[in-house]
């Protein structure tokens, strides 16, 4: 297990690369998303294959400062997370308190074995819903929700 350290000494625990490597083994993920998971080695980013969901990116870090600064206003709230790779601060929002939260990402490969795993690896009692889409798509899947 990985685990992202705060500014404020919060700890958040993510999947490692053994760990997630396990999931796809255990879970026929070549078979399923062969043609995504085949990009990840190569580089950061191969467009429209693997858009970088399976590595932390620096603007997580802060994010996730900012939520840590605010933790009241997340109790309660339903969440959205676009482009969530990891979705470090989507789950701190869960350790404030937020009700439901939805995270998205390009990749179904990252949303399977790396996002939704790591909620399972921190304790909150959010509902949590993962899918894979593009942006675009989004408003239509969250059409009537509030
Ligand atoms: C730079 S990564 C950031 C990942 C994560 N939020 C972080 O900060 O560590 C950008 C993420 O946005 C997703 N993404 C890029 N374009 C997208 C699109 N058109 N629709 C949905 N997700 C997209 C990628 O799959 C990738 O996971």
């Amino acid at each position: 297990m990985n685990v992202l350290k705060l500014t404020n000494g919060r700890e958040i625990s993510y999947l490692n690369e053994v760990e997630v490597q396990i999931g796809i083994d255990e879970n026929d993920g070549e078979e399923k998303y062969g043609s995504e998971l085949k990009n990840v080695e190569k580089s950061d980013i191969t467009v429209h294959k693997y858009e970088g969901g399976f590595k932390i990116w620096e603007c997580t870090i802060d994010l996730c400062d900012f939520i840590e600064e605010n933790p009241s206003f997340f109790a309660g709230k339903s969440v959205l997370e676009l482009g969530c790779g990891a979705a470090l601060p989507a789950v701190l929002t869960a350790i404030h308190g937020a009700k439901e939260i939805f995270v998205q990402d390009f990749n179904a490969s990252v949303i399977e074995f790396f996002t939704l795993p790591n909620f399972e690896s921190n304790e909150h009692v959010a509902k949590v819903e993962g899918a894979a889409m593009g942006w675009d798509e989004v408003p239509q899947k969250l059409n009537g929700r509030k």
